[in-house]
């Protein structure tokens, strides 16, 4: 008989019952009794368990009924109504143990910390919040295929391997194959990066934006959905080294039209999240944060807040609250100041616009006042920064002059500039960061715990 995922069963329960099926899966508990053994059965298709009822009479029910949490199993049975929480239950008939479990599985105990999970990383998409987790996580990724998709864009794959610091802040990972005991230097006594393989430095790409600019002038609305590698050396809740991004680039576009774009895509997840995570989403409202469902549901159906950069100074300002960083206009928003717009003030998201020019990437196109740079951050409560964006510069002499300006080299850019001379256009587009969204849409408070591996300084286990 050929294996029916649990999610199936409990989809169509109807036509199941009074059938025979077969499910495989891990044990979350055994219940052992006199006559029978009560046996909870997830195989992580859904998050709902089959609760399985294996009489004393089946074939090896003393292997059974003296296996543990953990065991995988595979159980041949009869689906029947339920006077439990759930509308239905099997009966077992043909159990047997596909796989044993040692003593020292460490998911035995009812509670552990998420903490504690991280370090067993390799086995905690067994738990309720893991697997729930990853379920969200790949129906977003679905979402934002389909949200892209249906209005146009194409899906592109950028390089991961680059030879330019694409965001100018110098927090790159190198790709080299020189030798690192003895790797060739040049006259200036500096490794020689053009007897590296690639013939020059390069790095793991902390953007493909530069690239989906190319695509963008050539295809009109493009996306990219790809792993983005950053070595800076945050240790917070909200960073990691190799994270998922998200950058949508359209041509003719300018930052209001991205940055509604940015909100309706947000919107969309969050309902898409409600059609297809249901269950997940009740689990995580009941553990994790109380009026999940009530905030979500009120993202989606309001227009996002927006000011600008200069307003939101003035709020802060305005706001009497003791910030551990100033505030001063020029200054970097931190995220104390991020989240008390969001969480506070806004109670709410809000897309802020126009910020200085000197604490933005070089690519973003100078305003008339020559400060600022039309470039929107989209802030949420609880996460802080979701999406930066920007229009990008399209004059080539002040794409030039921005470039010296931020010490970057012109001839790594050349490329990149030519986009300026040969049929250049207004184009403008976002990146949403990938593990915050699904932070933001399941309220887990740490990024560690919405990546099956994470990836974070110190640590590359797994
Ligand atoms: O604001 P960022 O640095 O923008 C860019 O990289 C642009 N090239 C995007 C574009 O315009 N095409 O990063 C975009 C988003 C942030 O808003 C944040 O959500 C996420 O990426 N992000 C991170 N997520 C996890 N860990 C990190 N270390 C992150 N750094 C940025
Ligand atoms: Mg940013």
């Amino acid at each position: 008989m050929k294996r029916t995922p649990i999610k199936e069963i409990f989809n169509s329960s109807e036509t199941f019952l009074n059938k025979s099926v077969l499910v495989k899966g891990w044990v979350k508990s055994l219940r052992k009794s006199k006559a029978f053994s009560f046996v909870v059965l997830n195989d992580g298709s859904c998050f709902k368990d089959l609760q399985i009822i294996v009489d004393d009479t089946a074939p090896n029910y003393e292997e059974i009924s003296s296996s543990i949490a953990g065991t995988c199993m595979s159980i041949e049975g009869l689906i029947v109504e339920s006077g439990g929480k759930q509308p239905i239950e099997m009966q077992g008939k043909i159990p047997s143990v596909i796989g044993k479990v040692s003593e020292d599985y460490p998911l035995q105990k009812k509670k552990t910390s998420l903490e504690f999970l991280r370090d067993i990383a390799h086995v905690r998409a067994r738990t309720n919040t893991l697997s729930a987790v990853f379920r969200v996580r790949h129906h977003l990724a679905q979402a934002t295929h389909k949200f892209f998709s249906d209005q146009g864009f194409y899906y592109i794959h950028t390089p991961l391997i680059t030879a330019s610091d694409a965001e100018g802040a110098g927090e790159l990972f190198r790709v080299s194959t020189l030798s690192d005991e003895n790797p060739p230097k040049n006259d200036a006594g500096k490794v020689d990066y053009s007897k590296d393989y690639f013939a020059t430095e390069t790095f793991l790409a902390c953007t493909g934006q530069l690239e989906a600019e190319s695509l963008a002038l050539a295809m009109g609305s493009v996306y990219t959905f790809g792993p983005t590698f950053r070595s800076e050396n945050s240790h917070t809740a909200r960073h990691l080294s190799e994270f998922w991004m998200i950058e949508p680039e359209v041509a003719f576009a300018d930052l209001d039209d991205v940055a509604d774009l940015g909100a309706r895509y947000i919107q969309y997840m969050i309902k898409y999240a409600f059609e297809h995570c249901s269950d997940e989403l009740a689990f995580f409202e009941k553990m994790y944060k109380k009026d999940l469902t009530e905030t979500l549901k009120l993202v989606s159906e309001n227009d996002f807040k927006k000011i600008t950069y200069s307003e939101a100074i003035d709020i802060l300002l305005n706001s009497k609250k003791k910030f551990e960083f100033k505030v001063e206009w020029g200054v970097d928003l931190q995220t104390e100041h991020e989240r008390f717009l969001s969480e506070e003030h806004f109670k709410g998201p809000v897309i802020v616009t126009d910020y200085p020019k000197e604490i933005k990437a070089f690519y973003m196109k100078l305003n008339p006042d020559g400060k600022t740079v039309r470039a929107m951050d989209i802030l949420v409560p609880g996460v802080g920064e979701i999406i930066g964006g920007s229009q990008r510069e399209d004059d080539y002499e002040t794409l030039r002059q921005k470039i010296k300006a931020c010490g970057l080299e012109e001839s790594d850019y050349d490329w990149y500039l030519d986009l300026r001379r040969f049929g250049g256009a207004p184009h403008s587009g976002f990146g949403l960061g990938f593990e915050r969204a699904i932070m933001y849409i399941t309220g887990m408070s740490n990024i560690r715990d919405v990546i099956a591996f994470p990836r974070f300084p110190g640590n590359a286990k797994f």
